[in-house]
């Protein structure tokens, strides 16, 4: 019995559309080589929708999103609309909705990739970042007092459950557990937070003692852990960090593996519905010139493929990702690779399709 996967692709605003098309015509030719089937419907989220008819998600647009494997994101984000509008109505609000507690991000470097980071290759910088993905400062607590004042009082707060905590812990230490190192560090700052990372302290050791002796435990608080990211990224294998610093160190490991051009990530609820998407924004100034990567949305539906099942599909869009980063491309950046948007994308295509031989 042949396998078929919902999946729902929300192009976006800006670049998001371009990049999504490749990324699809990279699922479609694994689809054709592993034998599985993909049930692909579009969904037109995002600024331009927003402007036209002032809707961001309605309830029903909620509902039949419920209904698929898997959601394949490009990026949300308009020139038109002010800051945090889309975000919050559109990306976070899915997020929270599908309770998508688990912001997975790897960051390895490829060989070939331009790294910033002085004597470093693709041996010292391959880790993953499990950023908890529903509390914290994102949890939209707090407000305004006398605003516009002079004694404008502004409070917004971090908030984490120990059901929070411990379902990402856990998660990170399975993860960490799978993975040759075996190692789990905390990303915290126990020194200044001293609620919110005592909690995550406690909760990271109590597991890790009980549940997990065989995957060593470190802590370091995050600006050490940007710090090392830098200075000695080979130390990481995962690490697992509040919604906050998760955000942050995550663009920082972004540039250190190439940048946004291949950074992906996924939006996970092991037990519900997923979404995929590049890490980068919707860049759009690029918008129609085909000048944009698109790996690191080809790397999202890669992401999205071992996350339904599909690993051998997953491996051969990496292969096929690293392959063209190895032999084709001048450089991960817009408009400088050598190759336009579509072409790149052709180019994994051409060599998922193929296999290894291509
Ligand atoms: C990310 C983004 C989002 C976040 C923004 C767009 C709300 O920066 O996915 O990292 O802060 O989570
Ligand atoms: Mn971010």
């Amino acid at each position: 019995m042949s396998r078929t996967y919902k999946i729902a692709v929300i192009g976006g605003d800006g670049t998001g559309p371009e990049v999504v098309r490749e990324a699809v015509k990279v699922l479609k030719a694994a689809a054709g080589r592993f034998a599985f089937k993909l049930d692909l419907q579009d969904f037109d989220f995002g600024g331009e929708r927003y402007l036209r008819t002032g809707e961001l998600l309605t309830d029903s647009d909620l509902n039949a999103l419920r209904r698929f494997d898997a959601i394949l994101l490009g990026a949300i984000g308009h020139p038109d609309v002010k800051p945090g509008i889309l975000e919050k109505g559109i990306l976070l609000r899915i997020r929270f909705e599908f309770d998508q507690y688990i912001n997975l991000r790897p960051v390895k470097l490829y060989p070939g990739v331009e790294c910033p980071l002085k004597d470093k290759g693709p041996e010292h910088i391959d880790y993953v970042v499990v950023r908890e993905n529903t509390g914290d400062l994102y949890c939209g607590a707090g407000g305004f007092s006398m605003r516009g004042t002079p004694h404008e009082v502004a409070i917004q707060t971090s908030v984490y459950t120990r059901h929070q905590v411990d379902r990402c812990l856990r998660y990170a230490f399975q993860l960490a557990r799978r993975r040759p190192r075996k190692t789990l560090a905390l990303c915290g700052k126990t020194n200044v937070l001293t609620y919110i990372y005592d909690l995550w302290e406690r909760a990271f050791h109590e597991m890790g003692a009980r549940e997990f002796p065989d995957v060593k435990r470190e802590y370091y608080h995050v600006d050490a852990t940007c710090m090392w990211m830098v200075k000695n990224p080979e130390w990481f294998d995962v690490i697992v960090t509040g919604n906050m610093f998760g955000d942050i160190i995550t663009d920082l490991a972004a540039i250190t593996q190439g940048g946004m051009g291949i950074a992906a990530g996924g939006n996970i609820n092991p037990e519900g519905v997923s979404m995929f998407e590049p890490i980068g924004g919707s860049a759009p100034k690029y918008t129609g010139q085909n000048v944009i990567n698109p790996l690191a949305a080809i790397c999202a539906g890669g992401m999205l493929l071992k996350h339904v099942g599909e690993e051998r599909a997953a491996e051969a869009v990496e292969q096929a990702v690293m392959h063209v980063i190895a032999r084709k491309l001048k450089s991960l950046a817009a408009g400088r690779m050598g190759y336009g948007t579509t072409e790149v994308g052709d180019m994994v295509v051409e060599h998922v399709a193929a296999g290894s031989a291509a």
